[in-house]
């Protein structure tokens, strides 16, 4: 997907290209990521559901500008309770320099879009509700829904991509994707961090 966006401070404005991540885009994402999170932000609780894992298929989608990559947005599959599969959306960020000029919002339409053509019934995340709710997330049906960790429950979000896919939700959410490659010991990501 290709969306032309006014982008202040890229001169001259290249199109915003929203495409499947590559290898290549590893180390630009890990550092946007750092810089929108904090060095912290593998102890999150949603990084319990996709440490060792492989994002969904066609579900890790970068924002690129020219070369340079400006929004990152990944979906994990997992399972809420013993047998309800879903996705869990996660992380998003984009660049700080060229944020409020829509890039999020291509991005997070792309992901539903695709996770929509895929089949998916559900997407959830933890996240700040006056952002996400554009989007049709709501708090609604997650009351018995728990993360493998601290969550705030205003914050745990969920939207249906298929009507009632969310009824009677309850119990563990739990990863249930790919295992991801590993190098020496270490998955990928961490290997990269390491090389950093
Ligand atoms: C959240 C984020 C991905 C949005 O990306 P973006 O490209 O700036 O978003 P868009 O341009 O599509 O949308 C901008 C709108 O979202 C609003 N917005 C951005 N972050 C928001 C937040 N945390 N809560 C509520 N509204 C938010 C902006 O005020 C703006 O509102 P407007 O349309 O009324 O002007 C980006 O701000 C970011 O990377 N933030 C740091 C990481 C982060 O918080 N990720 C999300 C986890 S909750």
């Amino acid at each position: 997907m290709t969306v032309h966006v006014s982008l202040q401070g890229l001169a001259p404005t290249p199109a915003i290209v929203v495409s499947d991540e590559q290898a290549s885009h590893v180390a630009p994402r890990e550092a946007l990521l750092d810089a929108a999170f904090g060095a912290d932000r593998c102890e999150k609780t949603s990084e319990r559901l996709r440490e060792g894992r492989m994002p969904a298929d066609r579900l890790a989608l970068v924002a690129t500008s020219g070369t340079r990559l400006v929004g990152t947005v990944r979906l994990w599959n997992v399972t809420l309770g013993p047998d309800r599969p879903a996705l869990l959306l996660g992380p998003l960020a984009v660049d700080g320099t060229v944020r409020a000029a829509g890039i999020g919002g291509l991005l997070m339409r792309e992901a539903i879009a695709r996770a929509r053509e895929e089949g998916h019934r559900a997407v959830i995340l933890v996240g700040d509700e006056p952002y996400y709710r554009r989007f049709g997330f709501a708090a609604a049906k997650m009351e018995r829904l728990w993360m493998p960790g601290p969550v705030e429950r205003s914050r745990f979000l969920g939207l249906e991509l298929v009507p009632g896919a969310l009824d009677g939700a309850r119990g563990l959410v739990s990863p249930t994707g790919r295992e991801a490659p590993r190098w020496q010991g270490l998955e990928l990501g961490q290997a990269w961090r390491i090389a950093a």
